[in-house]
């Protein structure tokens, strides 16, 4: 049987040069398909919000739809980290707070760590909630959450920032940091200076690992895409043709057959 997969395991990863494989999950088929596909990390993502619920970006997203979304995934997975995502407004008020949602993901949900977004800003943040033995995972660069402020979903290009942000959630004691919309050879100087393992998603090759929303790589949405991500299956339209095709012999009578029926 496979070891679940831990911290260590994770920095073992980045030592040996082995790509660490991230993905999102929010209910208990896709984080079982994905588990036993061999991913070493599941997100449960506050993306949730854009390709679950429908909403136009992740700020809606609630502390009880997180917990929600965690459990059900926890429930399936065996060998995988699971990671509850912490939403909007659940941690950059107030340090308690942060702290004691950060504890709901394990104490509620089953996950083994939490992820938030922000470099420098939420760094105190991060060592108290690491302080009370929960993991964190950082996320710098293009961070959702903070789409009214950076003016749309833009890349990040300040390479001075950038850096410092990846230093400070080093120091401030996460254990690997998503770096999302930044040029590939930023992505790659972080990744050189960092000790933790680096996961991009729209951030290049060079990162220890990648992230990829699993809607986004199963061709599950309609509309834009992001031009980083990679599209390994169309099941839009195979789930569209095969309703359309229900639709259809349900009208026409030849469904159910008589080896439908009892
Ligand atoms: O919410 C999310 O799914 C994420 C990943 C895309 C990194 O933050």
């Amino acid at each position: 049987m496979q070891q679940r997969i831990t911290l260590t395991s994770l920095y073992k990863m980045k030592e040996k040069g082995e790509k660490i494989v991230e993905i999102t999950a929010y209910d208990y088929p896709f984080a079982k398909i994905t588990d036993e596909s061999g991913v070493h990390v599941i997100l449960v993502g506050d993306s949730l919000g854009m390709v679950v619920q429908g909403e136009s970006s992740t700020l809606p997203v609630t502390m009880d739809e997180m917990i929600y979304h965690t459990r059900i995934v926890s429930k399936a997975v065996k060998h995988a980290m699971v990671i509850g995502d912490m939403p909007f407004m659940s941690y950059q008020a107030d340090i308690s707070a942060a702290i004691a949602n950060a504890g709901r993901f394990l104490k509620e949900a089953g996950a083994s760590a939490v992820k938030l977004e922000g470099g420098a800003s939420v760094s105190r943040l991060i060592k108290a909630i690491t302080e009370a033995s929960i993991p964190v995972q950082a996320h710098i660069g293009l961070t959702p959450q903070s789409v009214h402020q950076m003016g749309g979903y833009k890349v990040q290009r300040d390479e001075e920032r950038l850096l410092a942000d990846a230093l400070e959630v080093e120091a401030a004691g996460a254990f690997s940091v998503v770096l999302e919309g930044i040029p590939p050879d930023i992505a790659q100087k972080i990744t050189n200076a960092l000790k933790i393992p680096t996961i991009g998603i729209g951030a290049g090759p060079h990162c220890d690992g990648q992230v990829l929303v699993i809607h986004d790589l199963l061709g599950l949405r309609d509309g834009h895409v992001a031009k980083f991500v990679k599209k390994y299956a169309d099941i839009r339209t195979q789930a569209a043709d095969a309703v359309k095709a229900y639709v259809s012999e349900v009208q026409s009578g030849d469904f159910p057959a008589k080896e439908h029926c009892y």
